[in-house]
């Protein structure tokens, strides 16, 4: 051991039991794993847990789309990213639930914790309600038009189109998005946890190095422009715990998250001999622990969590990683153009360690986005992997395999190169340590750049011609082997079935410490391919897959949307505006309909005599199919007057009766109230 053993414990944030996996999800499981085989690799005890985060309103209501029970749901979609990640080559010691008993009791205890300290406090609030379906809607659950700008459906915080905020009440004819119904106002006690008062813990807190300058200065901006008591509350009904001493009250989904963490690990304890939860998460524990997280959940893991584990009397974490956002070709991942992808859609297509070597060559220690750009993807992997490591062994084992019947030289001179890449590893694992993969990746290829030139410059391609110089062939590749080797253990934490698969071909088990112990002498195995290039048209389907996926899911997205309420005017909106003038020019009648008749051969009219008081007009009227000629003989109606005549097939019609309705029985004359007289002008 260079140091002494660490014990250090790591989490990724825990991913939403309602939907897939997805390539930017797995930007962080990758990051997180391959700090963790590092960490393994140099021979600390590292654990790592992640858990799946099953509570909250999306997925109780995504289980009644699916007409399952929550608990079927999210232990179908833990199924699912549990093999996401295995096939993905993640590696987490524990992958739980926080719908477990363990997450429970901790989840109780902690905030029973906080309110006997006094941190607790309960208020009423007032929320739009869902009448149809007896829940409170949080603002994203409902939508409507922009009060401000008449954008339509638009949520219930803030509108896309203008940006102004308001509440969904403001909204005009805001809608639940699970019914349709327009929310009423409701109020309801909640439950706050007193968050201002952590405020000088957690000034001091967020700068005592626990998080990157950038993260820490965006805190210091929430910090300075002062913190909101926490709403930790939920209404039934809702899926998660019960808050103990509130019957009807839940936790709020990010209150049971974090707690996570701890309820995986203690899961791992329960099953692991000498793993004890206390050396971990007691307020004195002496080991470490880190929190790899994206940039969207900054405020909930380095301000509310820090606040309630010191409040309860746990440790704080040790660090919190953030990371950035994955972006596909330069822009947001977009279902559209099936950058969208499944880690699912991604594994039926390409080894993991493709996306697992490009993430790592691209992360760093900072917030920034990370693109995903594909063409350069095929173009790195291939000529990184395949083309530099892979390929030192590949041009250079057969000849041990073949002539020297697998042995490797013994009598090699000491070697500047073997020793300038075994020293490189110091600055290697520095780079691990502080998350700048990319550098470490750098520097990785900088050595197997000189690895490859020395075996062009030495040719034993050449030299493997002539018997002289055949000892010098021995040489040339043992030592490209023993290169391999070291750069093959800088990689291992990226690459591991790959490495693996170097190791039984090496046959050593390679970790940081033995990189020095070289394999002079030693016989290896014969040589298989590493690795396979990355064809174009292995992206191009996954592409299609994509879109394919995202369309099928549109779809059943569709299938679920509430229908929006047809009304009369969504059917038929209002016609374009016209001016008095416009509207004066149609004389508008009283009339009596003195005479109803049927129309011989006609299935659909009525012929209507109508008295003006001094004229009669005649109307043939496509209302048979609502009215018996001898209901109407004797009412008052409505005609249009001065339309000009029109020649029918049964006579001329000299004028229009009014009525509403969209045809068949459903046709409804206009009547004037009693007193009207026939002739009247109606304005
Ligand atoms: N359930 C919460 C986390 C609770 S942790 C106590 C959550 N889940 S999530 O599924 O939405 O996201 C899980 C993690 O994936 C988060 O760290 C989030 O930042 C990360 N990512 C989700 N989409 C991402 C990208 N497109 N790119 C990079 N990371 C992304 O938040
Ligand atoms: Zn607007």
């Amino acid at each position: 051991m260079a140091q002494t053993q660490r014990k250090i414990l790591v989490t990724s944030a825990l991913p939403y039991a309602n939907g897939p996996i997805h390539l930017g999800h797995m930007l962080e499981h990758i990051q997180t794993d391959i700090w963790v085989r590092f960490q393994k690799l140099r021979g600390h005890v590292c654990n790592a847990v992640c858990a799946d985060d099953a509570h909250g309103t999306a997925i109780m209501i995504r289980a009644e789309q699916n007409g399952i029970t929550p608990e079927e749901l999210i232990d179908g979609v833990r199924a699912e990213h549990m093999k996401d990640f295995n096939d993905f080559l993640i590696g987490y010691d524990n992958y739980h639930s926080t719908h477990s008993s363990e997450n429970q009791e901790l989840s109780s205890s902690i905030y029973q914790a906080l309110r006997d300290n006094g941190k607790i406090s309960v208020r009423s609030i007032t929320q739009a309600y869902d009448p149809e379906k007896g829940m409170f809607l949080a603002d994203r659950f409902v939508k409507g038009t922009c009060p401000k700008c008449k954008a339509e459906d638009q949520y219930g915080d803030n509108c896309e189109v203008c940006s102004a905020t308001y509440t969904p009440m403001e909204m005009i004819n805001p809608r639940s998005v699970y019914s349709g119904a327009t929310p009423i106002e409701k109020s309801s006690d909640h439950y706050f946890f007193k968050l201002p008062e952590f405020q000088e813990f957690l000034q001091k807190w967020t700068r005592s190095g626990t998080l990157q300058t950038q993260v820490a200065n965006k805190l210091s901006e929430w910090l300075d422009s002062g913190l909101q008591e926490w709403d930790i509350s939920r209404d039934a009904p809702y899926f998660g715990f019960e808050i103990p001493d509130a019957p009807g009250k839940y936790f709020y989904v990010w209150l049971d998250a974090p707690i996570g963490y701890m309820a995986s690990f203690k899961h791992l304890c329960d099953r692991t001999e000498g793993l004890n939860f206390d050396d971990y998460w007691a307020k004195d524990a002496d080991s470490e622990l880190y929190h790899f997280i994206g940039k969207d959940i900054v405020n909930f893991h380095a301000l509310f969590w820090p606040a309630m584990l010191d409040c309860a009397g746990y440790r704080t974490p040790t660090g919190v990683n953030v990371h950035g956002y994955v972006t596909v070709n330069g822009t947001k991942m977009s279902k559209s153009r099936g950058t969208f992808i499944m880690a699912r859609t991604y594994l039926n297509h390409l080894d993991p360690q493709y996306l697992r070597y490009y993430y790592a060559a691209k992360l760093n220690s900072s917030v920034d986005d990370i693109d995903l750009n594909l063409e350069d993807f095929v173009q790195r992997v291939n000529s990184d992997v395949v083309g530099k490591v892979v390929n030192i062994a590949s041009r250079t084992a057969s000849f041990i395999n073949k002539k020297f019947d697998s042995q490797l030289a013994t009598d090699v001179a000491e070697n500047d190169m073997i020793q300038d890449f075994i020293n490189a590893g110091d600055t290697i694992a520095e780079f691990y340590e502080t998350r700048e993969y990319g550098k470490a990746i750098r520097e990785t290829m900088r050595l197997a750049d000189i690895a490859n030139t020395y075996i062009a410059d030495q040719a034993p391609w050449v030299l493997a011609k002539s018997e002289d110089t055949l000892p010098k062939v021995q040489e040339v590749c043992s030592v490209s082997l023993n290169l391999f080797a070291i750069l093959a253990t800088y990689l291992k934490p990226v690459l591991p079935t790959l490495i693996t698969d170097a190791e039984a071909f090496l046959g050593k088990e390679l970790t940081w410490d033995n990189r020095s112990e070289l394999l002079f002498g030693r016989t290896i195995n014969k040589f298989k391919p590493l690795m396979a290039r990355i064809e174009s048209k292995q992206i191009e389907a996954m592409i299609e897959d994509s879109k394919e996926a995202a369309a099928a899911e549109a779809a059943l997205k569709e299938a679920h949307q509430p229908k929006q309420e047809e009304t009369e005017l969504s059917k038929d909106p209002i016609a374009e505006e016209i001016n008095f003038d416009d509207f004066a020019k149609v004389d508008l009648r009283i009339a009596l309909i003195a005479k109803a008749e049927h129309v011989e051969k006609a299935n659909k009219l009525l012929k209507l005599t109508l008295d003006l008081g001094g004229e009669t007009r005649t109307v043939f009227s496509g209302i048979k199919s609502a009215y018996k000629p001898e209901d109407l003989e004797g009412k008052l109606t409505v005609m249009v007057a001065n339309l000009a005549p029109r020649k029918m097939k049964f006579g001329l019609s000299e004028g229009m009766v009014l009525a509403a309705g969209p045809g068949g029985e459903d046709i409804y004359l206009l009547e004037p109230h009693d007193g009207a007289k026939p002739g009247q002008r109606v304005m």
